[in-house]
């Protein structure tokens, strides 16, 4: 059943609000809790179509996780090498990073399976893990084209590379630390830029040493993971759409508590300061191995900036809704180096510059980037083409907008961010579902 958001403008932006657990850091502690020796607790767990994902493959590959409560999660891990060749296809649904991060772990199996997914993540680029995978000597096969659904067959072990990253990409680098605990002898890849590092922290939570250089890091094959218990900050990427509507909103003053702010993930706070947004970080903390704040939000004027490339692999979730400050913000805002957007659950340069456009905002999109003047625009029907980061960005925008905008074909914000609506009004957002 499609569902629609309408949102009034003119919301404004107040109180406290707690953001829905980190996804990636969900997905790695069941990946990592599954193939570890003995139990793992895992709290603030994201309950969402994604992570669920992540879940019921790891059940289909034989591992027993029980859901005492809602946001915990009790995995019996099974150890490196307890994993059970699966009975049927594993869906990824619409996360890719679902499976790119499962690919490490099925590379070095002795089993073979199959991974698919729903008609978006069929057509994202899956040969940036081939690729490497095979050189460590995994077999697998991918559709023409280089998309999903993706074939491995069992192998006996993989080996150890060298490996260069071509993009700058957080999945792959994962599923390559995933795959370097099944070769023989040590794996070292090196990121072209630095991107999320939670599967490099978590592993050390398991107890797994690796070596980080500059942008190297390595890891030797053949040991162990012990369980450990693990509590999930809230997601940035989900609180960036509250702070860029507190920033646009006039009167907003907003706290989002206990939020994850590993620097490798705050480049969305970076830009918007650079902006002029009035972002606070309160009550600095340690939450199992990963930087948690409260993030204090206050109304004010942005300016346009050339956006640092630098800030982009730090960003790169955030965008669509960096578009809308962007638009609400005083001159020109340039975006570059961030061709990686156009490979994400939709073409996230073309869909957001078709929709700002459909408001009457200036947007002019580029191969690698976008181009927005700020500026008044009016409300309207926008296409979020499934994509939930757009269908949120859109909700947002229209906090500014002249008359309502209606965003259509909002069911995938439940991919990241369930009870997104609810939590936006209880913020202030006047929004409704249709
Ligand atoms: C993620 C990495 C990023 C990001 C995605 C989650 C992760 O993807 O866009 O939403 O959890 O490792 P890329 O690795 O494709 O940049």
């Amino acid at each position: 059943m499609s569902l629609d958001y309408r949102v009034e403008p003119g919301g404004v932006l107040s109180g406290k609000l707690r953001i829905p657990g980190d996804k990636s850091i969900s997905h790695r502690a069941v990946i990592l809790g599954s193939i570890a020796d003995g139990v793992s607790e895992i709290s603030e767990f994201l309950e969402a179509a994604d992570t669920h994902a992540t879940i019921d493959a790891m059940r289909e590959l034989g591992v027993g996780i029980d859901r005492p409560a809602s946001g915990r999660v009790r995995i019996r891990g099974v150890g490196l090498r307890g994993l059970k060749a699966p009975k049927t296809v594993l869906d990824c649904g619409n996360s890719g990073t679902s499976m790119r991060l499962l690919c490490g772990v099925l590379a070095g199996q002795s089993f073979n399976c199959e991974l698919t997914g729903d008609e978006s993540l069929r057509k994202r680029p899956m040969e940036r893990i081939a690729a490497p995978l095979r050189e460590m000597g995994a077999d697998i096969d991918i559709s023409h084209g280089g998309i999903p659904p993706i074939k491995l067959r069992g192998v006996s072990q993989l080996r150890a590379i060298n490996y260069r990253m071509p993009v700058a990409s957080a999945q792959v680098k994962s599923a390559l630390l995933f795959a370097g605990l099944y070769a023989r002898g040590r794996t070292c890849i090196t990121e072209l830029a630095s991107t999320r590092d939670h599967t490099e922290r978590m592993l050390q939570g398991f107890g797994y040493t690796l070596q980080r250089n500059g942008n190297t890091i390595c890891i030797e094959g053949g040991s162990k993971l012990n369980a450990t218990n693990i509590e999930i900050p809230g997601d940035i990427s989900s609180a960036a759409f509250f702070m860029v509507g507190a920033s646009i909103a006039p009167g907003s003053d907003l706290t989002l508590t206990h939020v994850g702010v590993n620097p490798t993930r705050t480049g969305a706070i970076e830009i918007l300061r650079l902006m002029g947004a009035d972002i606070v970080l309160l009550n600095l903390r340690d939450v199992a191995g990963e930087p948690v704040a409260d993030v204090q939000v206050r109304h004010s004027r942005l300016k346009g900036i050339v956006i640092p490339r630098g800030l982009v692999p730090l960003a790169i979730d955030e965008f669509p809704v960096l578009f809308v400050a962007a638009a609400n913000a005083e001159g020109e805002t340039v975006l570059t180096g961030a061709e990686e957007l156009r490979v994400k659950e939709s073409d996230r340069i073309q869909v957001m510059a078709e929709g700002l456009q459909r408001l009457g905002a200036f947007a002019q999109p580029t191969p690698d980037g976008m181009r927005i003047r700020g500026g008044a625009y009016s409300g309207g029907t926008i296409e979020s083409r499934g994509d939930h980061r757009v269908a949120m960005a859109f909700a947002i925008a229209a906090l500014r907008a002249a008359s309502p905008v209606t965003v259509l074909d909002c069911a995938n914000v439940a991919t990241s961010f369930p009870g997104f609506p609810a939590t936006a009004r209880s913020a202030g957002v006047k929004i409704s579902e249709v």
